[in-house]
């Protein structure tokens, strides 16, 4: 790693006791497993499409990334368990489209990999480490949560079955009346401060944010809202009217949602998830109402469970995805930084393949506007 590098990633502390982080290495990487370990050779090919990454690559990928911070420092003169691992699986370096046709080592290779690796990792833990250890082995681990939620929402565009058990028991969305949650003028703190222990560089770091007066949905915009919506003369009369969602589809009178591979009818009063963001303000513009910008999702996500309700999805913002003051990138360099350019908007929240320790109140999730494929939603702001 060059030392020019921010080494801000020291002040990302306490971090978990090593028995903890053994558990989440245990349970991500069983979670990769289970989706891949016996994946159909039909099941390994998925069309060529921006959204999407060839699981074979993927899985190959993710053990890189881990291999390359935890045991390689950053250094690709230090060995990989894996011939030719940095031209293949460098996300940096592997241009999108060459992932489909570059020939990629064979399933049980990549398995074979991906055990060498964690099993490393996994002895690591079981010594003394330190602070820098502790902050690249919890990156390796959050970047694989990360992964495993891109195949079930890759396994759900592709209308596959769900790839492994959500950390959220309950998919229901329990319609509960909606209310407007006032919160007066007030001085919040965005971001994170050094000692509170991981964090990503987007969120550095903590500042004061002056917060006009706001009204904000309890509880998140509807599958029964959103088809009324769609319905409207107003929608239907416009040159380009805002079409259903592409896992809905109506069979004589009724509207069916696809969830994975299974056709379910659709719940009104449950959360509407799959929606772009563009389609979002669409709908926000009929009802003359608004997105939340991400410090008051973030304010009211704060407060306790009850006073307000989860959707269970990543909850678009009308933020922007842009650096807060003092922002440096850390040592994976390509993680915030060259998605600053305005295309990208902040979702908070976390669905019901999150694990929970991703699902911090002051962590930034980003997508690109038009995207409806991950496990989105949003809920609205009075105007
Ligand atoms: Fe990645």
């Amino acid at each position: 790693m060059s030392e020019s590098l921010s080494q801000d990633y020291l002040l990302y502390a306490p971090h978990p006791p090593a028995s903890t982080l053994a558990q989440w290495l245990e349970e991500s990487n069983r979670i990769t497993r289970q989706i891949l370990g016996h994946i159909s050779a039909a099941d390994q090919i998925v069309p060529q499409l921006n959204i999407l990454n060839p699981p074979l690559w993927e899985l190959g990928h993710l053990t890189w990334f881990h291999e390359f911070w935890v045991h390689r420092d950053g250094q690709e003169s230090k060995p990989s368990f894996m011939k030719n691992a940095d031209y293949l699986f460098n996300s940096s370096e592997m241009a999108h489209q060459d992932r489909w046709s570059t020939p990629m080592p064979s399933l049980d290779n990549l398995l074979e990999y991906n055990y060498s690796v964690v099993s490393s990792t996994q002895d690591l833990l079981r010594t003394p480490i330190d602070n820098k250890a502790a902050y690249f082995i919890q990156l390796a681990i959050l970047h694989q949560d990360m992964h495993n939620e891109a195949f079930a929402y890759m396994w759900q565009t592709m209308g596959r079955s769900i790839p492994f058990t959500p950390f959220t028991s309950t998919s229901k969305f329990e319609a509960k009346a909606r209310d407007w949650i006032h919160f007066p003028k007030s001085t919040m703190q965005a971001g994170s401060e050094q000692g509170s222990g991981f964090i990503f560089d987007n969120e550095k770091w903590a500042h004061s944010n002056d917060l006009p007066a706001f009204d904000i949905a309890s509880t998140p915009v509807t599958n029964g809202e959103y088809l009324e919506f769609l319905q409207s003369p107003s929608n239907l009369g416009q040159s380009m009217p805002v079409a259903p969602p592409s896992h809905w589809k109506k069979e004589g009178d009724i509207w069916l949602e696809r969830i994975f591979n299974e056709w379910l009818p659709l719940s009104s009063a449950s959360a509407l998830r799959h929606i772009s963001y563009l389609d979002a303000q669409r709908f926000c513009e009929y009802h003359q109402v608004r997105l939340p910008n991400e410090h008051e999702l973030s304010l009211l996500m704060s407060q306790k469970q009850g006073v307000w309700q989860s959707s269970n999805l990543w909850e678009w913002t009308s933020s922007t995805f842009t650096p807060f003051p003092g922002f440096t990138a850390d040592p994976y360099i390509d993680y915030s930084q060259p998605w600053f350019d305005g295309s990208y908007q902040v979702l908070k929240g976390g669905s019901l393949f999150t694990p929970d320790r991703l699902k911090r109140v002051a962590f930034r999730n980003f997508y690109q506007a038009h995207r409806s494929d991950h496990f989105c939603g949003f809920r609205t702001c009075l105007l």
